[in-house]
């Protein structure tokens, strides 16, 4: 770990507005800034910074959290390469030799795609090798991708016992089920993320028969399938240079047109593309041509990977392929030349919809129009926006004032805005408190865990109680994802408060809680049939209301007692 001192010391000396700014174009409303939130795709910006307070928080996809955090989620780096990003910036030295949260489950898998790569050099690697020769694969041309082989006998649990890693930490890291290895007879493709480190594995069956044909490392702490892209690590620099990328769907595929010359590629990882991935890519390059099987599948593949890659604002062009035909297989036959010219002859995504959906009736092609509006509706860009609706208005005979007014009825926003968040008291009450933290004190002496009903609530304040300084920024640290967004979003939303007002809200809060008590007090009583307890509790009931009136509570808050 950094030292938390070190950390913490980072953290103060970041200007948050400094570092989102070089990602976000930010304007200053009010105390806050605000701009287009990087994390979902929106016309109308509702993503906040705040200076003050040292934390991002987007009322659209609820992401939010520290300078860190935004590093993390933005570039894609785990939280020590995030720190060191801020303190480099800052010049400040850090020493991160003493290990890092996740580093123990790189290393494994470092090692385990060392030992992989071994295998596939030695004679135990034999098959693979001989897979390879018959995939027309040179390994020496895709070095960078450092496959492997997982031998049928096994051997990668003895071979990481002996480096020191534990059964617990090959489980953590996916390869191992049980105490079974996944990966067996199969060619093995380490998964990079975007710091070269690795994250995951597939693995091909040597043999045809063997199911699944492909098999992914399961999901672990550092490997989210949905969230990284094979190959892009390997190809980035050219596709930032060019400005352009294909995507493929297998793991072949890219291999096979990589060493063909075609540097900037990447593929999803066995599933269709995700809205991270297309949000991924964006931050890349600019255009994409989908270079998807020719197959039907790969038609529904691309229809859907369309409307993810125009709401991330990139231009979209497809290549076909023959029908019986994939990248792997089309290059192989008939070479680069062949596949240079089947790029020049893609077609945006327009073009596309029109080719492949089918249209006899009048009513397919209103769903057609429909769908195509849905995705030009997203494009940002004026002139794109204003040339495609032109076209379809041109193709389909329809004046555009027709389309302008379906899309301004019917598709523009507010889309996920919509999204509201149920706020209980209790996440209320918190939420003052971490606004108001020079009180906390205060709060100390009134409130107690046990005042809280709600696990995550209740967690935090004892967390709170044991930490003598506290800093919003610092709050995805202390509570888990789901409270931080709720919390954040009142936090960002509100000014600090005042020692007033918040001593109000915590009697209210009380006197609640006294009353909850009291009340189950007497439905126990009544229960048993203990009438002198049951007055007794009366009593006490009417006390209570009492005092909270003295204090204006009831007043203030209109709560019954
Ligand atoms: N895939 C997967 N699991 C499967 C099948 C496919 O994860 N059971 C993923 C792999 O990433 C694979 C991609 O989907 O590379 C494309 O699959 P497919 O078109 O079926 O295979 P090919 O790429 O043609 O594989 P091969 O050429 O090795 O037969
Ligand atoms: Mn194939």
């Amino acid at each position: 770990m950094i030292e938390r001192e070190k950390v913490e010391e980072i953290k103060r000396q970041t200007d948050i507005v400094a570092v989102v700014g070089q990602y976000v174009q930010l304007k200053k409303m009010g105390r806050n800034y605000r701009g287009l939130c990087p994390f979902h795709s929106e016309k109308n910006p509702s993503f906040y910074v705040s200076p003050e307070k040292g934390i991002f928080y987007c009322f659209g996809c609820k992401k939010g959290g520290n300078a860190i955090n935004f590093l993390m989620e933005y570039e894609k780096l785990d939280f020590p390469d995030a720190v060191k990003r801020l303190a480099k910036n800052l010049g400040i030295e850090i020493d991160t030799t003493k290990g890092l949260r996740y580093k123990e489950l790189y290393e494994v898998n470092e090692q385990a795609c060392q030992f992989y790569a071994k295998c596939l050099n030695e004679a135990i690697g034999r098959r693979g090798k001989d897979y390879l020769t018959r995939r027309k694969l040179s390994i020496d041309k895709i070095k960078s991708f450092r496959l492997g082989y997982a031998p049928a006998s096994g051997g990668l649990v003895t071979y990481l016992r002996q480096k020191g890693f534990s059964i617990d930490r090959l489980r953590q890291a996916g390869l191992i089920s049980t105490s079974r290895e996944i990966f067996r007879d199969r060619l093995i493709f380490p998964i990079l993320n975007m710091s070269g480190r690795i994250i995951g594995f597939g693995g091909r069956g040597i043999d045809d028969y063997i199911q699944p044909k492909y098999l992914n490392s399961p999901e672990t702490a550092i490997f989210k399938k949905g969230e990284c892209l094979y190959g892009l690590y390997q190809s980035k620099d050219q596709v930032r240079a060019k400005g352009e990328v294909l995507l493929v769907e297998g793991y072949f595929d890219l291999l096979s047109v990589y060493q063909h010359g075609f540097d900037n590629i990447c593929a999803p990882l066995g599933t269709s593309l995700t809205e991270q991935q297309a949000m991924l890519l964006s931050r890349f390059a600019k255009k994409v041509f989908i270079l998807f099987d020719g197959d039907l599948s790969g038609i529904k593949a691309a229809l859907r990977a369309i409307g993810l890659l125009i709401n991330a604002q990139v231009d979209v062009h497809v290549a076909s392929l023959p029908e019986d035909s994939d990248p792997d297989n089309f290059i192989n036959q008939n070479g680069a030349d062949a596949l240079r010219e089947l790029l020049g002859g893609a077609v945006d995504f327009f073009h596309f919809y029109k080719r492949v959906v089918k249209t006899d009736t009048l009513e397919q092609e209103i769903a057609l129009i429909k769908d195509l509006i849905q995705i030009i509706a997203k494009i940002q860009d004026p002139i794109r926006y204003d040339r495609y609706l032109k076209y379809v208005a041109r193709v389909f005979g329809i004046e555009t004032e027709v389309l302008q007014k379906e899309i301004t009825q019917k598709v523009k926003e507010p889309m996920k805005v919509s999204r509201n968040i149920k706020i209980s008291q209790e996440e209320k009450l918190m939420a003052m408190i971490l606004n108001g933290w020079e009180h906390f004190s205060l709060v100390k002496k009134h409130l107690h865990p046990d005042d809280f009903k709600e696990g995550g609530v209740k967690r935090l304040f004892k967390k709170l109680e044991k930490e003598d300084g506290f800093d919003v920024a610092n709050l995805s640290e202390l509570v888990e994802e789901n409270l931080r967004e709720k919390l954040l979003s009142i936090v960002m939303r509100e000014d600090p408060v005042s020692k007033e007002s918040l001593i109000e809200a915590i009697m209210t809060h009380k006197g609640r809680v006294q009353k909850d008590r009291l009340m189950k007090k007497i439905s126990d009583a009544v229960e048993r049939g203990d009438e002198a307890a049951r007055q007794q509790y009366y009593k006490e009931l009417d006390t209570l209301k009492r005092q909270l009136l003295k204090i204006g509570v009831e007043k203030a808050t209109n709560i019954e007692i």
